[in-house]
């Protein structure tokens, strides 16, 4: 589904993702965590087409995308909710809903991964109630749910979600992690960049360590949860680091 190969980006010529191969299937989530300036928003960004990549290329369902600005990888099947949830403060849930629906090309309404503003307000009950509310009067958890329900909007194929749990309560990150689940049950191919390496193992069939631009370790979810030594190696934690 998502198919990324040598991806190799940065920022005025100093290289910060240096050749990244990993691929997401349709149906799973895969789990990207690493430290503070990892490169982990930067793989989502390059994905997305805010950062142009170096080398490397981008493919989804096989065709490849490398280099498409952001809104050309948005109608081929890119969703991103961005990390900090970047919702406007001054626009009401619905104006931004409204904003952010992006109708099917005839012929692909029968997808089942096509979002209108209902169903979007379906899986997420709480919009509803916060209809009239504007972006500022949010929680931090509405907020959260309004960035998801953004990057729905756009019946997206590959879900890039950055960070979304960050600065909720663990009822929330819950939350949030159900929602991950369900969405990837429904075949959506989920990046998912994790602030813990528990949180990533909570859902994730596939996890990958970024350490200064470079993968240093790969495992299964289901490996990680038996035994999680090796990933707490590869992030240096040590026995009083939680995490
Ligand atoms: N727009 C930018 N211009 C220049 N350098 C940047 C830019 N964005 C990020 N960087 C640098 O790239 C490196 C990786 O940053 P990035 O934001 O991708 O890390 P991250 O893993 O997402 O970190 P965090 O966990 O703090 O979100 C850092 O050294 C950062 O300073
Ligand atoms: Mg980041």
């Amino acid at each position: 589904m998502l198919e990324l190969t040598g991806l190799t980006a940065g920022y005025h010529g100093g290289t910060v993702l240096h050749g990244l191969d990993l691929t997401v299937d349709a149906g799973s989530v895969h789990a990207v965590v690493g430290h503070n300036g990892a490169g982990k928003t930067t793989l989502v960004h390059t994905v997305a087409g805010l950062t142009r990549p170096s080398a490397g290329t981008v493919r989804i369902d096989g065709r490849e995308v490398t280099g498409q600005p952001a809104h050309r990888l948005a109608r081929a099947g890119i969703g991103l909710v961005p990390q900090g949830r970047r919702v406007f403060a001054g626009l009401t849930v619905e104006e931004h809903l409204r904003l952010s629906h992006r109708p099917p090309r005839r012929g692909d309404t029968a997808r089942p991964g096509v979002w209108t503003p209902a169903r979007v307000l379906e899986l997420l009950p709480r919009l509803g109630e916060r209809r009239t509310n504007r972006g500022a009067d949010l929680s931090g958890g509405e907020q959260q749910m309004l960035a998801l329900a953004r990057a729905l909007l756009g019946s997206p194929r590959v879900l890039l979600l950055d960070e979304p749990t960050e600065g909720l309560a663990p009822v929330l990150v819950r939350q949030v992690h159900e929602l991950v689940v369900t969405l990837a049950a429904e075949g959506l191919a989920v990046l998912l960049v994790s602030p813990s390496p528990a949180q990533a193992v909570a859902c994730a069939r596939t996890l990958t360590v970024l350490t200064s631009g470079r993968m240093t370790l790969r495992t299964s979810g289901e490996d990680a949860r038996a035994d999680p030594t090796a990933l707490r190696a590869a992030l240096e934690l040590t026995a009083t680091d939680n995490g």
